[in-house]
């Protein structure tokens, strides 16, 4: 059994060596979560709630691999990251081959859709559906399809400005928060049942001509699922 505790500081500082995306593009909304929140929502998976040590654990969305490498990091049983793009997906392993978990990590070039297999975790920083209207809904079907417990991240149903102060006055990282009554049906139609909704912060650098701040601060809302099917 391969149990190891990271201080979540530890965690954080190794999480900030993962490069993002040289090439980012829009459409695919391919923002790279913070070093922070990555660690945050693993803690909480991993101590919380048990998901992650020795787990067989997806990564869908997996960017250029924080969530996932972190989730090697914390000793997985094995982790699969899964992007549409094969540039994320490449500087995924490149990061792993860094951090020194290649063993334990695998990335696939797919969309989502192509995803077969059953995962105990699945984690997932799903595009928000800003680009394209629903795309975080592709992503938490499969995720109910092919998962036990499920932690993936939404636009947050708080108004964003009153919450952000409240976020950064607050000695909380993780706020619970009561789920989108959408998102709510969507889950529990799809076989799913919400263990607890959390708030957290989420920052956004300038990287496309669109953005209008240099950093963007922003709430986000992260579902607790478990497969009740
Ligand atoms: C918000 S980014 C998150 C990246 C990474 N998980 C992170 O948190 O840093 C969303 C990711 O989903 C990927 N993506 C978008 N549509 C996809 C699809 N249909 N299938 C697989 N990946 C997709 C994008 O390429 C992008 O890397």
């Amino acid at each position: 059994m391969q149990r190891r505790l990271v201080r979540k500081l530890d965690l954080t500082r190794a999480l900030s060596k993962v490069e993002p995306n040289p090439s980012p593009k829009a459409h695919l909304e391919q923002y790279t979560i913070t070093p922070k929140a990555a660690a945050e929502i693993l803690y909480l998976a991993a101590y919380t709630y048990d998901d992650i040590v020795d787990r067989n654990v997806v990564d869908l969305g997996c960017g250029t691999g924080r969530l996932a490498i972190g989730s090697a990091l914390l000793g997985a049983n094995e982790t699969v990251g899964v992007d549409i793009d094969g540039i994320a997906t490449r500087r995924a392993f490149f990061n792993a081959e860094r951090l020194g978990v290649n063993n334990g990590t695998q990335w696939l070039t797919a969309d989502v859709n192509a995803v077969r297999g059953f995962f105990d975790t699945v984690l997932q920083n799903p595009p928000f559906g800003v680009q394209k209207r629903k795309a975080d809904r592709i992503f938490l079907k499969k995720a109910l399809e092919i998962g036990n417990h499920i932690y993936s991240l939404h636009h947050s149903s708080q108004e964003n400005r009153k919450f952000v102060r409240k976020m950064e006055m607050s000695e909380q990282r993780l706020l619970p928060v009561s789920p989108s009554p959408f998102l709510k049906n969507f889950i529990l139609e799809h076989g799913g049942e919400i263990r607890g909704v959390y708030t957290l912060m989420m920052e956004t650098p300038y990287m496309f001509k669109f953005h209008k701040r240099r950093l963007y601060k922003y709430t986000a809302d992260l579902y607790v699922i478990e497969q009740s099917a």
